[in-house]
């Protein structure tokens, strides 16, 4: 039996949670990619890869907070639903964490583009490298444990009983 076709409010919720999952998996993606390139003294290729890929990272970023605040907001559970719960408030403080801790890499790599517009290499040492990588693999860990505390969040764990 056919059911009613999908209300256009309900295909809208849609699309705001789909971005919000495409957002989280291309951040995640432009994360372990960067990881993956990451290395002392990089072709220059390697270095404007490293830049594009951080540029995806931070509008995923944008795409992920926003389509949040808007569930939030208008098609989640109600705003008090998540509001009220800690667990909500941790999701929301290791997201910011992680966006803080991006900044140095985000600095590290606008700061390549100077050299590279030059036709210049960038000059990264191990030492350099080295901190991205680890700064790299506390985002990576950072965003792996975000969706954990969102599928708490979703069913009520944290809020306190009625
Ligand atoms: C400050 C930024 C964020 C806000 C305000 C936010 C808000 C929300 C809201 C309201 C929901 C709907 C929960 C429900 O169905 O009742 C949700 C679901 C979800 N969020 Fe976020 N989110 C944010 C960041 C993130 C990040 C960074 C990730 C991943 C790294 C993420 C992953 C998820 C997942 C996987 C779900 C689905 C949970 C489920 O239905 O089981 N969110 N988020």
């Amino acid at each position: 039996m056919a059911g009613l076709p999908p209300s256009s409010s309900v295909l809208t919720s849609a699309a705001v949670a789909y971005t919000h999952y495409l957002s989280f998996m291309v951040c995640f993606a432009a994360l372990v990619l960067e990881r993956r390139l990451i290395r002392p003294n990089p072709e220059r290729s390697e270095a404007v890869l490293m830049v594009i890929t951080d540029v995806v990272y931070g509008l995923a970023a944008l795409a992920l907070l926003g389509s949040g605040i808007l569930r939030v907001i208008h098609f989640g559970q109600g705003s008090a639903f998540y509001t009220e719960n800690p667990l909500f408030w941790w999701k929301v403080g290791l997201y910011l964490s992680v966006g803080a801790l991006s900044l140095y890499p985000t600095i590290t790599y606008i700061l390549w583009a100077i050299p590279l517009r030059k036709g210049e290499l960038p000059q990264v040492s191990e030492g350099l490298a080295q901190r991205l990588r680890w700064i790299l693999n506390v985002e990576i860990a950072g965003f792996a444990l975000i969706p954990f505390l969102a599928t708490l969040m979703a069913r009520g764990v944290g809020l306190g009983s009625p």
